[in-house]
């Protein structure tokens, strides 16, 4: 090839290249715009015609929404907020925004006509806020409104955190109107993470695995939903502190420490699930052996000598983890 051509060839590649970072980059803008949060906070504030009216008079229009209404009641937002307790009250509005236009023009004769043509009388919600359409930004505004971090301790971390910022809203976790209980139910929350979490849903059916399956630890044992400091929005600084909040036992400090191991159990568990016992990453010798060589013992027989060399390490060191006494020579090699 002539030097020119090869240079053309280059030019063009290069062309090409740039064209379709460009595009690539077009693409991420257009499908997920992060704008400015006054532009949230319009999209919540529903139509600027609109007046509140009050739940009561929502409702009173027809009578579709009772059975939302009551399991509302029943909830702690209902609760709590009830007249008697001199907090602000928190209505359907609150959340869907004004709604003198939606009920404008129902009467009682409306709907008492309806239901003679067998017609279930529908307001016109189009007239207040498109929950469901919103970006995930705006729905989770609705929320925050009121639950700021000093008023909901746990959402400390929530802007920062890995779900806000991958557009997940508190609506997808949280469903307002699925009963009174506006928070997950515990034996609820796995299934609830493994929707989208399918990856880990896979992890917890290996044959070795933390009892999540069995409802006796909860995700959000080890995480917080609502973000944390950490990757991976783990509950505590360090791995090893989450851990340990359950696995006291291998917390140390220990005489004999297994090196930095012990600072992140990772080294050589998978948290969720893994093929091999005791969450190894690697089983058995296998584990050792990326970091130690094998060696021989005091045995006689060659069979007892290729088993200290290649198998079940933790036969005989067994305080894999860490001790406070020593071994026979005086040092800490984690036999007893
Ligand atoms: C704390 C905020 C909040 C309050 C208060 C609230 N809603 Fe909702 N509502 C929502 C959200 C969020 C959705 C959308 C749910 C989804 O994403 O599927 C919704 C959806 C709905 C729907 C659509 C149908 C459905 O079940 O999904 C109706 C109807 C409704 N709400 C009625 C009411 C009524 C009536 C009240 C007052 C008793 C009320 N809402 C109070 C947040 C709220
Ligand atoms: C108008 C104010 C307001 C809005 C808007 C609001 N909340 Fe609440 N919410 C409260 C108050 C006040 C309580 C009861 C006190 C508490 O537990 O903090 C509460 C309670 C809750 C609880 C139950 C806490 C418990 O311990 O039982 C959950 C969960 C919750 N809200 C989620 C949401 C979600 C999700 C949204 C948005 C769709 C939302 N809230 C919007 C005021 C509001
Ligand atoms: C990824 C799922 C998920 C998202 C997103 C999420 N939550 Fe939660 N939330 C949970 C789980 C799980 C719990 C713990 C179980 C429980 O108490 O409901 C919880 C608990 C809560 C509680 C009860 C707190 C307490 O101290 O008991 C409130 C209030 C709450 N969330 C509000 C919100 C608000 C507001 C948002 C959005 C800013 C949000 N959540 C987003 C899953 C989620
Ligand atoms: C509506 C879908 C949805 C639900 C429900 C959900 N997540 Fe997520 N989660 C995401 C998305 C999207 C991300 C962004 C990173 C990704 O794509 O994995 C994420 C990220 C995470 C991360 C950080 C992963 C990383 O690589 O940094 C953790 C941990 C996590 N979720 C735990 C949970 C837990 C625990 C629950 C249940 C309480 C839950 N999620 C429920 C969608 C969801
Ligand atoms: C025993 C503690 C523990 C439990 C229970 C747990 N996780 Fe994790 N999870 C972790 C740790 C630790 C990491 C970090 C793993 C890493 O970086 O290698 C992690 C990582 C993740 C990630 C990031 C992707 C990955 O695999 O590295 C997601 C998503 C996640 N967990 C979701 C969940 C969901 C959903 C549940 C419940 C069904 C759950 N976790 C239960 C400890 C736990
Ligand atoms: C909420 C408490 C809790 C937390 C936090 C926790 N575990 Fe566990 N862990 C358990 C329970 C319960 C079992 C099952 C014990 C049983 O079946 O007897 C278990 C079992 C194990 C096992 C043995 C598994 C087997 O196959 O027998 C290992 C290894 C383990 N956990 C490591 C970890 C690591 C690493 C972390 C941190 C990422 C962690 N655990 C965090 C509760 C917890
Ligand atoms: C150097 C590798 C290594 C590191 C690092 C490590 N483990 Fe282990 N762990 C093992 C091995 C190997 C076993 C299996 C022991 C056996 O075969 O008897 C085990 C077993 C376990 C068990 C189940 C049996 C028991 O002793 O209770 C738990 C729980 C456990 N580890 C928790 C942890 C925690 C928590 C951490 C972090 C603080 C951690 N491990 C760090 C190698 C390690
Ligand atoms: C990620 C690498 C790694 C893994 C995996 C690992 N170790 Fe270690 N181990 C170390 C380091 C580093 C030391 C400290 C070495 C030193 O002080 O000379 C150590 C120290 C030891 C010691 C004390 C050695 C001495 O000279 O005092 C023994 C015994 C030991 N490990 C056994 C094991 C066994 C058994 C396993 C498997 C269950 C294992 N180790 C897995 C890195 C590892
Ligand atoms: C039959 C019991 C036995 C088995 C099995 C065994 N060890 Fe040992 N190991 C010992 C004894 C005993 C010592 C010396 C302890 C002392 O210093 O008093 C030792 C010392 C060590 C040491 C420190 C001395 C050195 O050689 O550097 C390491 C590292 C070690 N073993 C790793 C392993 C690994 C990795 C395996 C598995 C492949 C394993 N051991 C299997 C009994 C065993």
């Amino acid at each position: 090839m002539k030097p020119r051509n090869i240079i053309l060839y280059l030019t063009l590649a290069v062309l090409v290249s740039t064209g379709l970072l460009l595009a690539g980059c077009e693409t991420l803008k257009t499908s997920k715009p992060i704008l400015p949060l006054k532009e949230y906070e319009k999209m919540i504030a529903g139509r600027l015609d609109a007046n509140y009216i009050g739940t009561n008079n929502c409702l009173a229009a027809c009578h579709v929404h009772d059975k939302i209404k009551q399991d509302f009641d029943a909830s702690t937002m209902g609760v709590q907020l009830s007249k008697k307790s001199g907090m602000p009250l928190v209505d359907c509005e609150s959340c869907h925004g004004p709604g003198s236009l939606a009920v404008e023009g129902l009467t009682p004769e409306k709907v008492a006509e309806d239901a003679k043509a067998g017609k279930k009388t529908a307001c016109d919600y189009k007239t207040l806020i498109d929950i469901r359409n919103l970006p995930a930004q705006a729905k989770s505004l609705i929320c925050l409104k009121c639950h700021t971090a000093n008023a909901t301790f746990n959402l400390h971390n929530w802007n920062a955190g890995t779900h806000a910022i991958s557009d997940v809203s508190c609506s997808d976790c949280h469903k307002l109107h699925g009963g009174s209980d506006l928070k997950v139910k515990p034996t609820e929350i796995g299934e609830m993470c493994e929707k989208c979490h399918l990856e880990t849903k896979a992890e917890f059916a290996l044959p070795s695995h933390h009892p999540v399956p069995e409802k006796r630890v909860f995700c959000n044992d080890c995480h917080d939903p609502h973000g944390s400091t950490t990757d991976k929005m783990l509950r505590k600084i360090t791995v090893k502190e989450t851990c340990t909040q359950c696995h006291a036992d291998k917390e140390g400090p220990f005489t004999f420490q297994h090196a930095e191991n012990m600072e992140d159990c990772r080294t050589c568990h998978s948290p969720h699930g893994s093929p091999f016992n005791n969450l190894l990453n690697v089983p058995g010798p296998f584990l050792c052996l990326q970091c130690h060589a094998g060696h021989r013992t005091g045995a006689t027989t060659t069979e007892e000598n290729r088993a200290a060399r290649n198998t079940r390490c933790t036969d005989c060191h067994s305080t894999i983890h860490g001790t406070d006494l020593p071994s026979a020579s005086g040092k800490g090699r984690f036999i007893q």
